[in-house]
């Protein structure tokens, strides 16, 4: 059987290796964070990842996944997956020292190895990167021969969080870039081994194509979210007008296409905001200033201020206001915050002069690594808005659509509700007696 190491278990290399692993296939998976290695031997995923549990201890448990510090029995692999994470530099550019330590270490691994591995670079790197930075760093830390002993292909991951597994399981398509046929050859086996007859279409191309293919993917899909909060802010201003209508009627251009139209207080995550930053900053490097990306950036950092502003006007300022703030996730079923616009939001709100009481289903800690004490915790989305001044609704979880006017008109001072993310009927809202704003709804006429 098929041996496969990955290196890096955050959200991708954890939910690559669960599948890889799910279908029995030998995983050794290595992170050089040894908490993090032990909480995984017990089976304990550390995020929130829908699905993921079950299958990590059903790994461990039939022994076809074996977790480790140590990069040594990478030796025994015929794949060796860098799943690694890109943070970013000052300078917006992508940060390559985890990204060159696997590769590093995969490369001393193989020194004594008679296996012809497959190095598969799976994190989102800039183009150059497989080529200019594994490839001679595999070389130099095993002594070996690339494309005869050792092999290198980009292999760019399109996974969301909250959703890693079944987009692991069910890939829109499968990118393969390299200088040489057989390693691509070796990987689109294993990827037609391991998706069957339900194999997508496959794309070989270039080591840069396929760096530059997830960098476009990630900046277009940012980009059409920028845009259609641009149209919503327009909405917004406008009588009458309803910014879901409007994206249900051009999403059903096929051209366009209905997905990724919703509007709200911005994008955030561990991807769009540092993706589109490197590509800002390789564009510069390479002397063009891409103003649609810059475009995309602007419009989503001034995306959420609309929802604090709207608040201090509706309350006449926010000195001594309390508000409730429904969700701290950058989007529902994860518990990730990073750059969540509830950070900058709550961070706003508190400099205003108002006490902020917030929940998120499954965010709560993490949140609170990154604002303290400063915020007040609840413990269910009622207890969030009781006696509060008004209610913003930041990330559209399951458990906050089932919130009814009625839960507000109780526990408001005065119901006064902001939806940042369109999960409420405003008719309802409104026929309620609640002073009720959405993202891109304008005026009733
Ligand atoms: C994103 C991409 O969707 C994945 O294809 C990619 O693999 C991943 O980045 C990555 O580079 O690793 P992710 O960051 O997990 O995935 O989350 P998305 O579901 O794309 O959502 C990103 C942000 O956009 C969230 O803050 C979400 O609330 C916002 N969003 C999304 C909207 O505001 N409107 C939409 O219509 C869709």
């Amino acid at each position: 059987m098929v041996r496969i190491s990955i290196f890096g278990l955050g959200p991708v290399g954890l939910a690559t290796a669960v599948c890889f692993a799910a279908k029995g296939y030998r995983v050794l998976g290595v992170d050089p964070d040894t908490e993090r290695v032990k909480l995984l031997q017990r089976g304990q995923p550390p995020f929130y990842e829908p699905r993921l549990r079950p299958l990590l201890r059903r790994a461990i448990a039939k022994r076809k996944l074996e977790i480790a510090a140590d990069p040594t029995g990478n030796s025994r692999s015929d794949f060796a997956f860098i799943t690694v994470g890109t943070p970013s530099n000052d300078d917006g550019s992508i940060n390559l020292t985890y990204v060159r330590k696997a590769a590093s270490e995969i490369g001393e691994s193989l020194r004594a190895s008679k296996r012809r591995q497959v190095v598969v670079v799976k994190s989102t790197v800039t183009p150059g990167t497989a080529r200019k930075i594994v490839k001679p760093t595999v070389r130099a830390a095993s002594g070996r021969t690339y494309a005869k002993d050792f092999f290198v292909c980009s292999n760019p991951e399109f996974l969301r969080e909250g959703n890693a597994i079944q987009d692991t399981q069910f890939p829109d398509r499968i990118i393969i870039g390299s200088d040489e046929e057989r390693s691509v050859r070796r990987l689109e086996n294993l990827y037609r081994n391991f998706h069957g007859r339900g194999t997508p279409s496959i794309i070989r191309t270039s080591f840069e194509n396929a760096e530059l293919i997830k960098y476009a993917n990630n900046a277009f899909l940012a980009g059409k979210i920028s845009f259609i909060n641009c149209i919503a802010n327009i909405a917004e201003r406008t009588p009458g007008a309803d910014i879901q209508t409007i994206a249900g009627g051009i999403g059903l251009d096929r051209r366009i296409g209905p997905r990724f139209l919703n509007a709200g207080l911005g994008w955030g995550g561990s991807c769009f905001p540092k993706d589109l930053r490197a590509l800002l900053s390789l564009s510069k490097s390479l002397g063009y200033e891409p103003a649609m990306i810059k475009a995309a950036i602007e419009t989503n950092q001034a995306q959420w201020a609309r929802a604090v502003e709207i608040c201090k006007q509706g309350l006449e300022g926010l000195q001594g206001r309390t508000i409730a703030v429904l969700g701290l996730s950058f989007k529902p079923n994860t518990d990730d915050v990073r750059e969540a616009v509830s950070i900058p939001l709550v961070k706003e709100l508190l400099k205003e002069g108002a006490t902020v009481r917030a929940y998120d289903p499954a965010a709560m800690n993490s949140a609170r690594s990154v604002l303290g004490e400063s915020v007040e915790y609840a413990s269910t989305p009622l207890t969030c808005i009781d006696g509060a001044d008004c209610c913003i609704l930041v990330t559209e979880w399951e458990e906050f659509k089932k919130l009814q006017p009625s839960d507000f008109v109780a526990r408001l001072r005065r119901p006064f509700v902001i939806d940042g993310r369109r999960i409420y009927n405003a008719a309802r809202f409104r026929r309620a007696g609640i002073v009720f704003h959405a993202v891109g709804l304008g005026p009733a006429e």
